[in-house]
């Protein structure tokens, strides 16, 4: 029979848990309405008791261990917010499931690598897993896909999933700023955490991109993933993009092509008419092509407190209403083990980035290796450095393989004519 009140530990009060704590007290009364049962929180634990915090939590709800959660019997639910794919984190959501609590998390990392592990557990125990928060914040991407678009077959998904990274990249548009100048000024504004480097080198995309794939093609979540990070971005590719008509943005993409799925992610340039390089800023977007629907876009801002938590409210909100599904949409013994591909054997159209010495012949020697490896050059664009010393070559391809280009980029980068290392920008999101 469904409870009319479930009882929830919240673990971990940072940034995520303090603001959860004190929404879900201001909102009890609203949420037990909708969801015709009261959200009540028992207990909560963080690892250190004494620190000052922004709430006001009851000393007798403390657990003395947070673990303490996953064996206490009156405890339904487990709101895990500490983060991280390893320790603390992983230990209390394998053991709430194996106790048969329900799961919510905001985790990405132990999600996209632990998650068809977690999903088994869940499934045996016919409890929730659920882990809207934990892909582009406030964006409802997960729910959407597992019951807003359940009719659809998925050929592709892609985005903005990382708002730092998008922030970054919009404010050296916007103010032509240098990378750096514009990081610390994300640091100083809370946009970027003060260790930054899974946000700029691609590792959180491509979490939120395994994540979203495995829902995306009812597969196992899979780690064949190409990942850049933007670190190499400068205002000269800006520029560059801006006078070719494009915007450069971190793309996350899967996609089935032939029966092969790619996954990837990688600084792309974009073409300025297109909706996905209106996203500026702090924001996520999230695109996905299915059939019958179409092309369907969700936007929203991608982390935060506040995001954040409308998505943890979100799942805790399935949980009261007793709404038991599969984590992953589809049951563990339907989800398949997909013919995932390299991108090495996919074509694209890019930019190629050459700063040279600025020497008679060098743009002749620069084509021939491109007519060598047959790719095709579509425009080219030779700026002299004021110095006269120094040439910037870019080039633009035709539609190429991947493999291709990389070759083009590892042959030209060791000429004694090359002063820095060559850039290769894909474009497009076809
Ligand atoms: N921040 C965002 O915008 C955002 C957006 C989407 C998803 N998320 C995810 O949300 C989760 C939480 O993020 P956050 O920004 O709130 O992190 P945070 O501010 O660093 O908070 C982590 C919390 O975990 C607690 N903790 C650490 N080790 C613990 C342990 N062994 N036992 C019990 N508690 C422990 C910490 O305790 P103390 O307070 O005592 O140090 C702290 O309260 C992460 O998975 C993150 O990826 C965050």
């Amino acid at each position: 029979m469904k409870k009319n009140k479930l009882n929830i530990a919240l673990i971990g009060l940072g940034n995520i848990g303090s603001y959860l704590y004190k929404y879900l007290q201001e909102n009890k009364k609203i949420l037990s309405k909708k969801n015709n049962c009261i959200p009540e929180i028992i207990y909560v634990s963080a690892k250190n008791k004494n620190k000052k915090r922004n709430i006001k939590i009851n000393k007798n709800k403390w657990l003395k261990n947070y673990l303490d959660s996953t064996i206490l019997k009156n405890v339904d639910v487990i709101v895990e917010l500490i983060g991280g794919a390893e320790g603390a984190a992983k230990k209390l959501v394998f053991n709430a499931l194996k106790n048969k609590k329900h799961v919510v998390t905001a985790n990405k990392a132990l999600i996209a690598k632990y998650g068809d592990q977690l999903s088994k557990i869940a499934e045996k125990n016919k409890v929730n897993l659920e882990f809207e928060a934990a892909v582009c914040g406030g964006v409802p991407i997960i729910r959407s896909l597992k019951e807003g678009l359940i009719a659809n077959k998925i050929s592709r998904v892609y985005g903005i999933f990382n708002g730092t990274s998008n922030y970054i990249l919009s404010n050296m548009d916007k103010d032509r700023k240098s990378f750096n100048d514009v990081l610390f000024d994300a640091k100083r504004k809370g946009y970027a955490e003060s260790n930054p480097i899974s946000d700029l080198n691609g590792d959180d995309v491509a979490s939120k991109l395994k994540i979203l794939s495995s829902l995306c093609f009812n597969s196992f979540i899979n780690h064949k993933i190409h990942v850049e990070g933007i670190n190499s971005i400068d205002s000269f590719d800006i520029d560059n993009a801006n006078k070719l008509g494009y915007k450069i943005k971190l793309l996350g993409v899967a996609e089935i092509i032939n029966n092969k799925v790619y996954q990837r992610v990688h600084p792309t340039l974009i073409k300025q008419s297109s909706y996905i390089a209106s996203i500026d800023g702090v924001l996520n977007a999230v695109i996905v092509d299915g059939k019958p629907v179409g092309e369907n876009v969700i936007q929203g801002e991608g982390a935060g407190p506040e995001a954040t938590t409308s998505a943890l409210v979100s799942d805790i909100s399935s949980i009261l209403r007793g709404n038991v599904k599969f984590p992953f949409s589809i049951s563990s013994k339907e989800r398949k083990s997909l013919n995932y591909s390299n991108i090495a054997e996919r074509t694209f159209s890019a930019y190629l980035r050459f700063e040279v010495f600025d020497r008679p012949g060098v743009l002749s020697k620069i084509t021939n290796i491109f007519s060598k490896n047959k790719v095709s050059i579509k425009r080219l664009i030779q700026n002299p450095n004021k110095s006269k010393k120094f040439s910037s070559i870019v080039i633009i391809t035709h539609n190429s393989k991947d493999k291709s280009l990389v070759k083009i980029i590892k042959q030209i980068e060791k000429k004694p004519y090359i002063t820095k290392k060559p850039k290769l920008i894909r474009i497009g999101t076809n």
